[in-house]
């Protein structure tokens, strides 16, 4: 899309389109590097926000500290363990370099249709998500965009966890392999044992996703990254992990406080989280949705900060969260009983 060409209106029908806001009193280049990078000036920043639940965090609060220059706030403290509630294109810039040890993030795959039968694909769903569709070049533009954010926040040789299916796979690796030069260790493959039939009967039933491990170095600097090679091994009867992972869709019981199209199943999840990070890692998801990466990294205590825009799945991941932290407490707090009453507990 060449910006510079557009007029006022229709560059602001295009950024109302990304469903970014805060754009009515800005000029031209303010609206076409808005469009290009995600950010805009700070003056408007703050109309994008929302806060729906006192625990679901307002990006750029008193923590957020500015300075002068345009495009250039970072973070006093970092907002761990929370849920930061709007664009990930407008709240990763806020984040200084190399801060997080993984990301693990499950982006927009843009399968949806506007019209007819999208793909549906974790469940009895049709996905016509709005946040989902994408032309084909925009799609490239927003996956360049964020996967650049990422790998700027990432630590060098952090790893990068990526789902997607056949709709958007190939140009989350391409970007990753010929634009940003990161080494692939692995493609995994989640195949769906009880995927739902394909109702055309004009194609195979779609039973698989995929998904990218790259590690956040040039291809031939990479080095030293995780991989908890023997927890793997051991979650596999004492064999070697393949990397084809048969794990059915996404439990009933796991959608219990609300749905969410696309809601990953915890199994996948921890797989990922175990092989992937070691306790006390800082974990990324700025595609947050139902909070799926939140929940299994405060299973395995590491630290966590989640992104996402639409706040009725925010709330379902805070209260799949908060169900979590009820339950551990609970867990804990008989653990330690049992220790005090046989008399191993020394205080
Ligand atoms: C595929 S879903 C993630 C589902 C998640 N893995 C789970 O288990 O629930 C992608 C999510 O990204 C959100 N999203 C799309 N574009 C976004 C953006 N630019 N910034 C933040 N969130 C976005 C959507 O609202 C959607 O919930």
């Amino acid at each position: 899309m060449n910006f510079d060409q557009m007029r006022n209106i229709d560059l602001k029908k295009e950024l109302k389109n990304r469903g970014l806001k805060g754009y009515s009193s800005l000029k031209k280049a303010e609206l076409i590097e808005y469009l290009s990078t995600g950010i805009h000036s700070l003056k408007n920043t703050n109309e994008s926000i929302e806060i729906v639940k006192d625990k679901i965090h307002e990006p750029f609060s008193e923590d957020t500290e500015y300075s002068t220059t345009l495009l250039s706030k970072t973070y006093k403290k970092l907002p761990i363990n929370q849920i930061l509630s709007g664009d990930c294109l407008q709240i990763l810039p806020t984040f200084p370099d190399g801060v997080f040890d993984c990301c693990i993030t499950d982006p927009p795959f843009n399968m949806s249709k506007k019209k007819g039968l999208g793909w549906a694909f974790s469940s009895h769903v049709t996905m016509q998500e709005q946040w989902d569709i994408f032309s084909k070049d925009d799609y490239f533009q927003f996956s360049v965009d964020w996967i650049r954010e990422v790998l700027r926040v990432l630590k060098t040789n952090g790893n990068l966890f990526i789902f997607g299916s056949f709709h958007c796979i190939f140009t989350i690796g391409f970007i990753l392999q010929n634009l940003f030069d990161r080494r692939i260790i692995s493609q995994l493959v989640w195949y769906k044992p009880n995927a739902q039939p394909n109702i055309t009967c004009r194609m195979f039933t779609e039973s698989t996703e995929f998904i990218i491990w790259a590690v956040n170095n040039e291809s031939k600097k990479a080095k030293n990254w995780t991989f908890n090679y023997e927890t793997m091994k051991g979650m596999n009867s004492d064999k070697q992990m393949r990397n084809m992972w048969e794990i059915p869709l996404t439990l009933r019981s796991e959608r219990k406080h609300g749905k969410h199209p696309s809601q990953k199943p915890v199994a996948v999840v921890n797989r990922i989280m175990l092989a992937g990070t070691n306790e006390g890692d800082l974990i990324l998801d700025p595609f947050s949705g139902s909070g799926t990466t939140a929940v299994v990294a405060d299973q395995h205590n590491r630290k966590w900060i989640m992104i996402e825009k639409d706040d009725t799945y925010n709330q379902i991941a805070q209260m799949r969260i908060d169900e979590l932290s009820n339950r551990l407490f609970e867990e804990n707090l008989i653990k330690s009983q049992n220790l005090i009453s046989h008399g191993s507990y020394v205080g």
